[in-house]
C-alpha cells in the first residue's frame, strides 16, 4: 500500500491534537514535521518544543524535516524531542558525511533538493535511511508541483538498486500529481496542503492513498 506522510504545516495548530488523531485513525503511520529557520528558507515554523509537543499527541513515526542552515547544531536536540527520523538537506550542510554520520549515531536520517542532482549524492547512498525528494522548492505549503522533477524520482529509484533507504517526495503532492508521483517506485508522498485543508481528512487520505 502507498504510504501517505502528512504534512503537519497545513494543519489547524489550534486542534492540532484532534488533527493528528484524524490521520493516524485513517492508517497514517509517519507524520512529516518541516521545521524552518528564516535563513536556509524565507519562512518560520517551530522547533523542538513543537515536536516534543507533538511527540506527545502521536503514536506514529514523526519525519522531521529540518529546513536550517547548519544542521549538525540542532540534531540532537531534534531526536531528544522524539523524532525518529531526521531529515537534513544536503545543500544546507557543512559537511554531509558527518551530518549523516551523526544522525546514524543518533537514530535514523536522510535527503535532497532538486537543486542537486540526484548523480552529486551518489557518494552518500550507503549513509540513507531516508531520501527525501522536493517536488517545490523549500519554503511553503501549497505551491504547485514542479513536473520536472518526476525525473529525479526516476532517477533516485533507479539508483537505489541494493541499498535498502525509502525514497520520499514532499511538495505539490495532491490527488492531481500523485498517480505520476508513485508511477516513478517512489515509497512515500508527503503531502500538506491537499490533505489537511481537505473538507473530510480521512476520506482525502483514503483517496490519496489509492
Ligand atoms: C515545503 C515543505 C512541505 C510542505 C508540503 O517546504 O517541506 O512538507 O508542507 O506542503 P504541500 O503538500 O501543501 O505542498
Ligand atoms: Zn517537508
Amino acid at each position: 500500500m502507498r504510504i501517505i506522510s502528512p504534512s503537519l504545516l497545513s494543519a489547524d495548530f489550534t486542534r492540532l491534537g484532534e488533527q493528528i488523531r484524524l490521520v493516524e485513525d485513517a492508517g497514517a503511520t509517519r507524520l512529516h514535521l518541516d521545521v524552518m529557520d528564516g535563513h536556509f528558507v524565507p519562512n518560520i515554523t517551530f522547533g523542538p518544543l513543537i515536536v516534543e509537543a507533538v511527540r506527545r499527541l502521536a503514536t506514529i513515526r514523526l519525519d522531521t524535516h529540518l529546513m536550517i542552515e547548519k544542521p549538525h547544531r540542532y540534531l540532537k536536540q531534534f531526536v531528544e524531542a522524539g523524532s525518529d527520523t531526521v531529515i537534513v538537506h544536503a545543500e544546507a550542510s557543512e559537511d554531509l558525511h558527518r551530518d549523516l554520520a551523526a544522525i546514524r549515531e543518533l537514530g535514523e536520517m536522510m535527503r535532497t533538493t532538486n537543486k542537486i542532482p540526484c548523480l552529486a549524492l551518489r557518494p552518500y547512498l550507503a549513509d540513507f535511511d531516508y531520501l527525501l525528494i522536493m517536488s517545490v522548492f523549500p519554503g511553503f505549503g501549497g505551491q504547485a508541483f514542479i513536473e520536472g522533477t518526476l525525473e529525479n524520482m526516476r532517477q533516485a529509484v533507479a539508483a537505489r538498486k541494493d541499498h535498502g533507504y525509502l525514497i520520499a517526495v514532499d511538495g505539490g503532492v495532491n490527488t492531481g500529481t500523485i498517480e505520476r508521483v508513485f508511477a516513478t517506485g517512489i515509497d512515500i508522498a508527503v503531502v500538506g496542503s491537499n490533505l489537511l485543508k481537505a473538507p473530510d481528512i480521512p476520506q482525502r487520505f483514503r483517496e490519496l492513498r489509492g
